[in-house]
């Protein structure tokens, strides 16, 4: 990890000690990210400072502050740390408890429904609730949903609906061959399914989170571990007032729920 200080290596020994200095200092960073995302690396202080450091090799930035002023003022090299900070694992099917709850609701009332997925990282989530929903026979125009997601990197592949065996691991061989095409070892996703899920990349504290409409149903699952308690409740009432019933109930993962403070 440390070869990237070699590359500066200089010839006077007390440049060489000032030089790696210039990577000690990383709770300004560490503050900053969580201030814009809400995610805190304060249990994982050392993951952290690891990334950072590779995320400064990668980019050739020559130290944390010099890094911290980058990202401050330039949105892609924000957006890049925030894609190479970001866990964005998920998988078809995850608590599908909660998506047959859903499927029930929606199929016993004759309304049409605006769901979120708030987090939707790969899209696994969100298309989990469609393909739910036009199995259990709903019609394709009675729904909508959107995803969001901090990271663009998994908006992107999240639009391009590719994937791997461990992505569909839970999924039917049925439900394989009839919402998706393999191709070679991948699995595409149908267009018929795509096309009822819109994606976006949004931080869920900026404002154009904000912006969004109101949804019938929010799913937010397994982000929310990644915050601490203020910035929960602050998630918490932020998803309670993009509810179009404000007494219906939002689809919190497991491990979140261990977190939560009603
Ligand atoms: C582990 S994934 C959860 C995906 C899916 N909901 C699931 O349960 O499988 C967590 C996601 O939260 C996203 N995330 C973290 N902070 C966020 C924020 N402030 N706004 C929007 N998304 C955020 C990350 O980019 C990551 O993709």
């Amino acid at each position: 990890m440390f070869d990237f200080f070699k590359v500066q290596k200089v010839s006077h020994e007390s440049t060489k000690v000032a030089l790696a200095k210039d990577f000690e200092n990383i709770p300004a960073i560490s503050v900053y990210f969580k201030n814009s995302t809400g995610i805190d690396f304060e249990d994982q202080k050392i993951i952290f400072k690891s990334k950072v450091t590779s995320f400064c090799r990668t980019h050739k930035i020559s130290s944390f502050a010099t890094c911290l002023q980058h990202i401050q003022s330039d949105k892609i090299l924000h957006q890049e740390l925030t894609d190479y900070l970001t866990t964005n694992e998920s998988y078809f099917d995850r608590e599908l408890h909660q998506i047959e709850e859903l499927t029930q609701k929606i199929k016993s009332s004759s309304k049409n429904v605006k769901i979120l997925c708030a987090p939707s990282a790969h899209g696994e989530e969100p298309y989990s609730i469609v393909i739910a929903l036009l199995s259990a026979g709903v019609q394709e125009s009675r729904f909508h949903v959107t995803g969001i997601d901090i990271s663009l990197n998994a908006i992107r592949s999240a639009q391009k609906a590719i994937y791997n065996e461990k992505a569909v691991r839970n999924l039917s061989q049925d439900i394989r061959k009839r919402y998706f095409t393999k191709k070679e070892d991948k699995y595409h996703l149908n267009q018929e399914v795509k096309d009822k899920v819109t994606f976006m990349c949004i931080n869920i504290f900026e404002s154009e989170f904000q912006k969004l409409q109101k949804f019938d149903y929010i799913f937010s699952r397994n982000m929310l571990i990644y915050f601490d308690t203020k910035t929960r409740l602050k998630a918490q009432s932020l998803f309670k007032s993009h509810l179009v019933d404000e007494n219906e109930e939002i689809y919190y993962g497991h491990a979140d729920l261990t977190h939560l403070h009603h």
